[in-house]
């Protein structure tokens, strides 16, 4: 039995696709086929495969379907977490989704899922991401308040949400747990956050996190072993398709 994630799918079998890029750049052209067929190499009837967020250009979830179609007729069990793109999963609709695709895909958000002896637990986070001024050099010299303000809120707000997955699963009697987050655990600048805090208090293995997709972006956290928690990358084009390998 084995635990995988990969995140950033961008699925868009019904819907418009809002990312033009994903059309002309060779790691993205038909990425769904050698997706699914990584997947079917790879995860068994018995595995579980999380898909860590911006899983469907859709803007409902009628839009969304034959996007999370996809994703339920792939081996294993299907854990989601929600991404920013992810406009079809209202968050507070999450017990909706659940019952619409239940037995078929399990959508994590303010609770969390058992694999073995270990909760997975995760919310989409949030990390500020500028804009950021730069000088000649290209260095950093400051970046724009507002949306830092901004981001300060969404980061408590997605700390709570993360506290609410861990403290259920901490409740039923759980002490091992993996983090799943949509977006990076720190922003560019930082080494430590409420999220790697959380992590480290609650003695998580490992946080998992996707987003950051393009080359340019793949360095942009923490990656490799940091105060005792295992940082990892799981966006789809950083992973080339092929889903990573979490736990055994
Ligand atoms: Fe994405
Ligand atoms: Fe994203």
């Amino acid at each position: 039995m084995s635990l995988y994630a990969i995140g950033d799918l961008h699925l868009h079998f019904a819907s418009e696709l809002k990312a033009p890029g994903q059309l002309t750049d060779p790691v993205w052209r038909g990425h769904e086929e050698r997706f699914l067929a990584n997947c079917r190499a790879l995860v068994r009837a018995e595995d579980t495969l999380v898909l860590a967020g911006d899983h469907s250009w859709g803007k409902n979830p009628e839009q969304a379907g034959p996007d999370l179609d996809f994703i339920a007729a792939l081996p294993g069990r299907k854990i989601l977490l929600r991404g920013n793109h992810d406009m079809f999963w209202d968050a507070k609709k999450t017990a909706a989704l659940n019952g619409r695709y239940a037995g078929r895909l399990f959508f994590l958000q303010n609770n969390y899922c058992a694999y073995s002896d270990t909760a997975l637990v995760g919310t989409k986070g949030f990390t500020f991401e500028g804009p950021f001024y730069l000088d000649r050099r290209r260095r950093i010299v400051g970046w724009d308040e507002r949306e830092a303000a901004r981001a300060e809120k969404l980061v408590a707000r997605e700390l709570e949400r993360l506290r609410l997955s861990f403290e259920a699963a901490r409740s039923d009697g759980y002490r091992r747990f993996v983090v799943f987050l949509h977006y990076p655990p720190t922003n560019i600048l930082e080494e430590a956050s409420g999220f790697t805090a959380m992590a480290e208090e609650y003695g998580a293995q490992q946080v998992v996190y996707a987003h950051c997709h393009g080359e340019s972006r793949f360095h942009n956290s923490l990656e490799g072993l940091h105060r005792g928690v295992s940082y990892s990358l799981v966006s789809g084009d950083f992973l080339r398709w092929m889903p990573k390998r979490i736990l055994d």
